[in-house]
């Protein structure tokens, strides 16, 4: 009997994804570099499932029915490419490839490109949820051409998470749309934690709060308007102690924040696209000054206030609590904005209130107010910003004089809330009557005679700064 899917690299989310095709009563074909791995899965996880174990591509290839799906779940980059070379010479046409790991989606269009030329699918699929999603039931973000969706959608929406009996999985878009949605994810993820990150700050230093308590906090906000994932487990990470140390965990660990790069491609891709994704950016640029530790040591004795905690510490829980909430809303209003621009740019016509449906389990940023943007879309599929739509925009005119407040104590103490205000500068830039972009122009006109537009008339003009100032058309 044959394998109805394939999985190739079981470091653990392969070996989770392939564990959870079985334990769905799938027969899935495993295969990785050194046999060791496959041994070991089905020692392991053998009686959860059929698994067909091979040693070799082509003994992996031949277990597979036809049109054949092959998972590859290896790290992102050259090894992607070597493992395609080594599998694509032993498909026939109509087979599919599946690249389950994090790949940069200019990757996966130049991939899917090149085997669609072999007659191949390739299938670039944004995977969220880390390990345990892979087992229990991930986000799947699958790109392509919609035929590899007709046989593969079936199967990986069995395996996704379930919200309301709605499987968090759905076709993107064709190509590297897949990729390029899981890569948005994951900025508005950096943005999210950057977000939560502050309010810790906030509460801990201005509110002079222990980290217990505020797990107590985070808690509380868990069963509001902010119940999600990444609030449940800072509650957790907070209420830890360290067991070395007998001290807050937090406490224990240096403060300096890694990344893999996924949030930093979607900044560099929202700057191409031109879409500002200020809160995204600045989370990226937040974890990479933690990590300047030498510049840190050099800039520790800079004047400035010292944290000092404010009379009323339960208005500030309130306040950060709505700071937080309408922060969060412009961090994914950019990131759906952004979604927007990719999907004109290459022509996937995507469905931004899918998206937001296929994000509402399984994945790191699941949380309650998706629903909240699903029906948003829903109402109004071209909606220019989420900050527009009805809800949103009564959430955050209840929210702002506290979330004002919260960056005005932020600045007044000392503490950093990079998340919180540029988030705020971008809804009052959004909001403004007139931006001093118009003084912007002038200067650009005055030092290379760039050319401005004139609110009364059409055209481009330009002022002879150099001689009498009168205007010309340009
Ligand atoms: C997910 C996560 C996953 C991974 C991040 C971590 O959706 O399951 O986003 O993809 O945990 O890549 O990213 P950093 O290491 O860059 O923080």
């Amino acid at each position: 009997d044959k394998a109805q899917i394939g999985v190739t690299g079981l470091a653990v989310m392969g070996r989770n994804l392939a564990r959870n095709l079985a334990r769905h009563g799938h027969a899935v074909a495993v295969h990785n570099r050194s046999p060791e791995r496959t041994k070991a899965l089905v020692e392991e996880f053998g009686h959860e499932g059929t698994f067909l174990p091979a040693d070799t591509p082509e003994q992996f290839v031949a277990s597979l029915e036809r049109p054949r799906r092959v998972v590859i779940m290896v790290k992102a980059g050259a090894p992607t490419d070597a493992v395609i070379e080594e599998f694509a010479p032993l498909l026939e046409p109509g087979d599919m490839i599946i690249d389950a790991g994090n790949a940069h989606f200019a990757d996966t269009r130049r991939r899917e490109a090149a085997l669609r030329e072999r007659g191949l699918h390739f299938v670039g699929t944004g995977v969220s949820g880390g390990e345990e999603g892979a087992l229990h039931g991930p986000s799947i973000m699958p790109g392509g051409s919609p035929e590899s969706y007709e046989a593969l959608g079936p199967l990986l929406e069995d395996i996704s998470a379930k919200v309301d009996g709605t499987p968090c999985c759905t076709y993107v878009g064709p190509d590297g749309a897949g990729h390029f949605v899981k890569m948005v994810h994951n900025g508005i993820e950096y943005s999210d934690m950057q977000l939560i990150a502050e309010a810790y700050e906030l509460l801990r230093h201005a509110g002079g709060m222990e980290p217990a308590q505020i797990a107590e906090v985070f808690r509380r906000w868990n069963t509001g308007r902010l119940e999600s994932y990444l609030i449940e487990i800072t509650a957790e990470v907070l209420a830890h102690t360290d067991a070395a140390t007998g001290k807050p965990f937090v406490d224990a660990v240096v403060d300096q924040a890694e990344q893999k790069g996924t949030g930093r491609w979607t900044v560099q891709i929202a700057l191409d696209l031109g879409v500002p994704v200020s809160g995204i950016a600045e989370a990226v640029f937040a974890r990479s000054l933690s990590g300047h530790a030498d510049l840190r040591d050099a800039a520790r004795d800079l004047p400035g206030p010292r944290p000092s905690r404010v009379g009323d510490v339960d208005a500030l829980v309130e306040d950060v609590e709505q700071a937080l909430y309408a922060s969060k809303i412009v961090a994914y209003a950019q990131g759906f904005n952004q979604i927007q621009a990719g999907s004109a740019e290459y022509g996937w016509n995507i469905d931004p209130g899918a998206m937001a449906t296929i994000w509402r389990g399984g994945c790191i940023i699941r949380a309650r107010f998706l629903d909240r943007i699903r029906a948003a879309y829903d109402a109004d599929p071209d909606l220019p910003t989420l900050l527009v739509d009805d809800h949103f925009r009564d959430a955050v005119a209840g929210a702002q004089d506290s979330w004002r407040r919260v960056v005005a104590t932020a600045a007044q103490s000392g503490i950093p809330v990079p998340g919180f205000s540029t988030a705020l500068a971008y809804y009052d830039g959004l909001r403004a009557q007139r931006l001093p972009a118009a003084l912007v122009q002038g200067q650009r006109d005055f030092f290379g005679a760039h050319t401005y537009r004139r609110v009364d008339r059409n055209g481009a003009f330009h002022t002879l700064w150099g001689g009498d100032r009168s205007e010309v058309s340009a």
